[in-house]
């Protein structure tokens, strides 16, 4: 079984991206410092970070290699789940501009997001295997 680098990394970063944005969702819960916000800030986006740099190392290599992009499942689900990734960060700016009626649409769509995270890293397992069973 060999398995192209490009999706050991893709599924790295994305797991790293979980860890990071759970470890995010639980600074905001706790608020025990006034830091909180400053900390939550930095860590959720590095989350963001890894996973928008997991996606796009998968984009990339699909392109190298002529394969179709959003063939599977997990690669649509995927995609609705960046998507997630990047409007909760947005609303979280705006709730720090003054914004409060933002604030527990954040809530939500921060739980929703780390939620499409864990669903989305289970299906790409199951994608990985589908693959590498063929
Ligand atoms: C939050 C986590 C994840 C997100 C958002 C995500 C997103 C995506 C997206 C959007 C694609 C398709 C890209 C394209 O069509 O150009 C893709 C492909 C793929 N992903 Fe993930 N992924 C995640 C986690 C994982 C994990 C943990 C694995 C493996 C253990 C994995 C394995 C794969 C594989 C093998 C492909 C290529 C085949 C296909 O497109 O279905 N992914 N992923
Ligand atoms: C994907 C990234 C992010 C996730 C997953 C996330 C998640 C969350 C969650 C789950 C809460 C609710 C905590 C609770 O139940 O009390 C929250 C609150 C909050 N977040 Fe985020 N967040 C993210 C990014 C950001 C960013 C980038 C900012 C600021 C620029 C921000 C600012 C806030 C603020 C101001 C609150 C309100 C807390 C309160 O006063 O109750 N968030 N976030």
């Amino acid at each position: 079984m060999n398995i192209p680098l490009p999706i050991i990394l893709h599924a790295l970063f994305m797991f790293i991206g979980f860890v990071v944005l759970l470890y995010a969702a639980s600074i905001s819960m706790k608020k025990k410092t006034n830091q909180w916000l400053k900390k939550h800030r930095i860590t959720a986006l590095s989350g963001v970070t890894s996973v928008i740099t997991g996606l796009i190392i998968m984009i990339l290599f699909k392109e190298s290699k002529g394969y179709p992009h959003l063939a599977s499942p997990h690669a649509i689900g995927g995609l609705v789940t960046s998507f997630m990734a990047l409007i909760t960060p947005t609303l979280g700016y705006l709730i720090t501009k003054g914004k409060q009626k933002v604030k527990p649409l954040h809530k939500w769509s921060g739980r929703l997001t780390i939620i499409l995270v864990a669903i989305t890293i289970i299906f790409g397992f199951i994608r990985l295997l589908e693959i590498v069973t063929k």
